[in-house]
């Protein structure tokens, strides 16, 4: 009872941190967090107030989110940090993305036929990448950030060890992996109640994971990569199937990488490198579109060709795209004005290309989670991050006694091309699996600058972030204002080249703009669910005020 009260009053000390941050970010109007949780936007605001910058916010928001949201992201996952400096304009490409381990091999994943065993990349010890968000979080604290790691850590370390109260969201996300968790033991443990569904309401506390991101605020990335986390994390791992080796762990390090860099009619836009496909298939696709002049990418007509031109720069990032440190990629010229303009001008106005008449074929050896945020401070730095851990839950592994779960990276690999991963999608020796390489991503965080001011934009979705981004960019340039819940609330469609459709969501095309498409030849697939997460942040460039929106569909369907 003594304990009930006694979280009862934490509880209600903590709204009223959060009423009082949710003020000061109100006061501090050129700062602006957005994010997939609001217990994780105010751990942001909380270090901004503490005098941490952007950098230091987004490490605060990323790590209270594999707090609150520990089926998307986390410390088992992986992900992309896009940093802008106000001081010298330096921007970088933060990699941190998961890596095969050194025993990772397609055989792995493959049957004596050649075939697929059915949830080796997605389930158990053989879907975990080697982690790369704490090695990330560390980076960006250490090079970028004004305050100590375990100073922005701390909001999350208390998020961790004192619990929080689950939501709705919380609890139709757990539903649909019950099974899933109740099977894989410690994930149910930790995030089921007694084995079953938790109510809302119900308080989560992870002890354990309170007690890693303690130590990777005390002694850095060696918190997780050596001693006794990376022993027990090489240890449950291969005790549900996997391969992985302490020097995995030990050798796992963070890429800092040029970013793709262009104009697109008077804007200049940041976006995501390789191994994201998502900044090349943005630039391929806005280098095809530029000739149409200002789009409203929801008109009918234009529609048409944004789906034109996703379906083309799916084509090749599935022909072309994989880990530049281990394939050679041709990314000049996939992301050329004159290629784009060849490729553009094989789009008929008034029909759909089929994607089976396309070729060559890709060459061969042989739900949904993940989270984004945006952050920008009164100085003007910025962050845009999209992390994960791929699946819901990912492989359902976690680490006994360090409170981490791990990821199912492992499926963004391509293992054959006529054989799609959990997001549709084809790929080929490009994107095949080798020991310490990355498998290729969608995940899109993107800068976009004009007169207006800077937005920064990026969203959860697999494949579909790509067509978000897209969409959002567009939509932000078509409208003379800004007005971010607009842009994120705008109903989305989407292309990837296979399968041959154009998938949008249940509610906001009317039976005229599904028949204008269909005439000429798409093919419309109704989704059930609508999808993505979008979180995004502007700053004035007149008055430096600054303003944040996160996507309706977050809170609206629990699902992202
Ligand atoms: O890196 C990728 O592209 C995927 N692992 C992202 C997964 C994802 O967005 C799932 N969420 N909706």
């Amino acid at each position: 009872m003594m304990a009930g009260w006694r979280h009862a009053f934490k509880q209600l000390l903590f709204c009223a941190a959060l009423l009082f941050f949710s003020c000061a970010s109100a006061q501090d109007k050129n700062a602006a967090i957005a994010s997939a949780h609001p217990l994780a936007t105010a751990a942001g605001h909380e270090v901004l107030a503490r005098g941490g910058n952007a950098f230091d916010a987004a490490v605060a928001v990323a790590a209270a989110l594999a707090v609150v949201e520990p089926w998307a992201s986390g410390l088992g996952g992986g992900g992309f940090l896009l940093l802008h400096r106000a001081r010298d304009g330096h921007q970088v490409f933060v990699d941190a993305r998961e890596t095969a381990p050194g025993r990772a091999r397609p055989e792995l994943y493959l049957d004596r036929d050649g075939k697929p065993v059915r949830g080796a990349t997605t389930q158990g010890g053989t879907a975990a990448g080697i982690p790369g968000t704490p090695a990330g979080l560390a980076h960006v604290a250490g090079r970028y950030g004004t305050l100590p790691l375990a100073d922005s850590l701390a909001p999350a370390i208390r998020l961790a060890r004192d619990g929080f109260t689950v939501d709705e969201r919380y609890t139709r996300i757990a539903g649909l992996r019950e099974r899933y968790l109740r099977d894989a033991g410690e994930a149910g443990r930790i995030f089921l109640d007694g084995n079953r569904v938790p109510q809302a309401g119900w308080v989560l506390r992870q002890p354990e994971l309170a007690a890693t991101l303690g130590r990777l605020g005390k002694e850095g990335r060696n918190g997780f990569y050596a001693g006794p986390v990376a022993r027990a994390l090489v240890e449950s791992v291969n005790k549900a199937g996997g391969v992985w080796q302490q020097e995995d762990l030990a050798n796992y390090r963070v890429v800092e990488r040029e970013p793709l860099r262009f104009q697109y009619r008077g804007a200049t836009i940041t976006a995501a490198p390789l191994p994201s496909a998502g900044g090349i298939a943005l630039m391929q696709c806005l280098f095809m579109l530029e000739p149409l002049g200002r789009i409203d990418p929801r008109a009918p007509a234009q529609a048409h060709f944004l789906a034109e031109a996703l379906r083309r720069a799916f084509h090749d990032r599935a022909r072309y795209l994989g880990d530049r440190d281990f394939v050679d990629v041709p990314v000049a010229g996939l992301t050329s004005r004159a290629y784009a303009a060849r490729l553009a001008a094989s789009i008929r106005s008034d029909a759909a290309t089929r994607s089976d008449t396309m070729g060559p074929e890709v060459p061969s050896s042989a739900g949904t989670s993940t989270t984004h945020l945006s952050v920008i401070d009164a100085a003007g730095n910025r962050v845009g991050a999209t992390l994960t851990i791929n699946l819901l839950f990912g492989s359902g592994v976690v680490g006994r006694g360090t409170g981490v779960l791990l990821n199912n990276e492992m499926d963004d690999f391509t293992l054959e091309a006529e054989v799609p991963n959990s997001f549709r999608l084809r790929g080929g020796v490009a994107n095949a699996v080798a020991p310490g390489k990355r498998p290729l991503s969608s995940m899109t965080p993107t800068f976009v600058e004009d007169g207006r001011g800077v937005l920064v934009l990026g969203a959860p979705g697999g494949s579909r972030i790509v067509s978000q981004v897209l969409l959002g960019v567009l939509d932000y340039l078509h409208a003379p204002g800004v007005d971010l819940a607009v842009i994120a609330e705008a109903p989305r469609y989407h292309h990837q080249w296979w399968p041959d459709r154009v998938e949008i969501e249940p509610e906001g095309f009317s039976g005229e703009w599904r028949a204008a498409l269909e005439a000429k030849g798409h093919r419309l697939q109704v989704v059930k669910r609508k999808w993505g997460n979008m979180q995004l942040v502007f700053k004035s460039r007149q008055t430096g005020a600054a303003q944040a929106a996160s996507d309706p569909r977050g809170s609206e369907l629990g699902w992202n």
